[in-house]
């Protein structure tokens, strides 16, 4: 079977970490996300993939190339502008010519992919649909079916009046290629709110296949930071954190720092003088720790920088980013790329910091999103 990945989306809940990256590159265990789920693939014997490309293509492409170095086989097909879930598959439909998989590209999960497709045959369904539970489905496609799993609703980001179920639509889709005719080409369509209730109107068949799996779409800073907790935490079923190793190469950790709990650190990170780094951490490759500094539950991208005695708590730190001496970063902050944070600034309670911005020494900012 082949795949096809919708990776073109902006990526604008997950701001200001998408400002120079797409959301399916941001780094997950300090790989982009998409080699995880290229992974997955492999493991279910998929190596034939489709990338539909939108928003900052090239860096996809540069970094997979045609795939050979990840032991796959990719084609890539560019929107000049966004086409929408199902315009994008429908721009790629001469790749798909016989059963194809369709997967939202921020969807981490370790869905039985092999059995789904065993449903779908069996079911002779035109689309089957993974579903998974989650707490607010408000925030998802919401998807009702009767006790045979046939799908009688697809609700797209209902409001809590209009929830019967806490199943949702979990991003991955078996489809016949006939799916295809009901998509206009060159046309902005979704699968969400314009092709699956037009299906379910037309009386096709359309099946949800329940799992119980975990499964986490990576699409806010919440969830994102929460993926790295979860992962670290082995809550995810996932063996390629041990594969990789806990420590990068070439790091100089001073001896009187402390690691405690699952804590990552990538290649060549210095670590000074009495730091503490407390799990689950990751602190990506080429990052500078200064004395005394805490970090606890937090994700700091690369080549970042952090002063003496700064104290940084459940945020997530972007690419070359500098943060000054006795600053204080709390609650689910997150920093761009090439943010410049002055001495002493204290930042807590989401707020959000875009990239290539200097805050001046001194700042202090509290309860406000910026
Ligand atoms: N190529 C391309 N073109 N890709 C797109 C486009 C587009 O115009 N729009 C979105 N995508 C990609 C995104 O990059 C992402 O990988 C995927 O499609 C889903 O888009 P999101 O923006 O992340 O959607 P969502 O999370 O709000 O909702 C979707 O996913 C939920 C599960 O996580 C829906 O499918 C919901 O029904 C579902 O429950
Ligand atoms: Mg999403």
């Amino acid at each position: 079977m082949k795949a096809l990945i919708l990776v073109g989306g902006e990526g604008t809940r997950l701001r200001p970490l998408t400002a120079n990256v797409p959301k399916s590159m941001v780094p997950v265990v300090n790989r982009p996300f998409l080699e995880h789920m290229l992974e997955y693939l492999k493991k279910h014997h998929i190596t034939e993939i489709v990338l539909a490309l939108c928003y900052l293509p090239d860096h996809i492409q540069h970094h997979f190339g045609d795939g050979h170095d990840f032991g796959v086989k990719l084609t890539y097909v560019v929107e000049e502008c966004p086409m929408g879930t199902a315009g994008a598959v429908k721009n790629a439909a001469q790749y798909l010519d016989d059963t194809f998989a369709v997967f939202n590209g921020d969807v981490f999960t370790d869905l039985d992919l092999t059995t789904m497709a065993a449903f779908h045959k069996e079911n002779q369904a035109l689309v089957t649909i993974a579903l998974t539970p989650v707490e607010d489905p408000t925030m998802y496609g919401v998807v009702e079916t009767d006790s045979q799993h046939r799908i009688l609703r697809f609700i797209e980001k209902p409001s809590w009046d209009a929830i019967s179920t806490n199943m949702i639509n979990a991003g991955t889709y078996i489809m016949e290629p006939s799916v295809l005719d009901h998509i206009p080409a060159q046309t902005w369509f979704q699968f969400e709110q314009d092709v699956f209730p037009a299906l379910l109107r037309h009386g096709e068949l359309l099946y949800g296949y329940p799992s119980q799996t975990y499964w986490l779409d990576i699409g806010t800073p919440e969830k994102y930071l929460m993926l790295h907790h979860d992962l670290l935490l082995g809550r995810c079923n996932n063996q390629s954190l041990r594969e990789g190793g806990w420590l990068g190469s070439d790091c100089d950790i001073h001896p009187t720092a402390r690691l405690t709990g699952p804590v990552v650190v990538g290649e060549n990170c210095v670590i000074g003088p009495r730091a503490r780094i407390i799990g689950p951490t990751i602190l990506g490759h080429h990052c500078t720790i200064g004395k005394e500094t805490i970090v606890e539950g937090a994700i700091i991208w690369p080549e970042t920088k952090l002063g003496d005695q700064v104290n940084v708590k459940g945020c997530i730190i972007g690419q070359n980013t500098i943060v000054g001496d006795n600053c204080w970063i709390m609650d689910g902050c997150v920093l761009g790329d090439n943010v410049t944070l002055g001495d002493e600034n204290k930042l807590e309670r989401g707020i959000r910091i875009w990239p290539s911005r200097t805050l001046a020494p001194h700042t202090i900012t509290f309860d406000h999103r910026s």
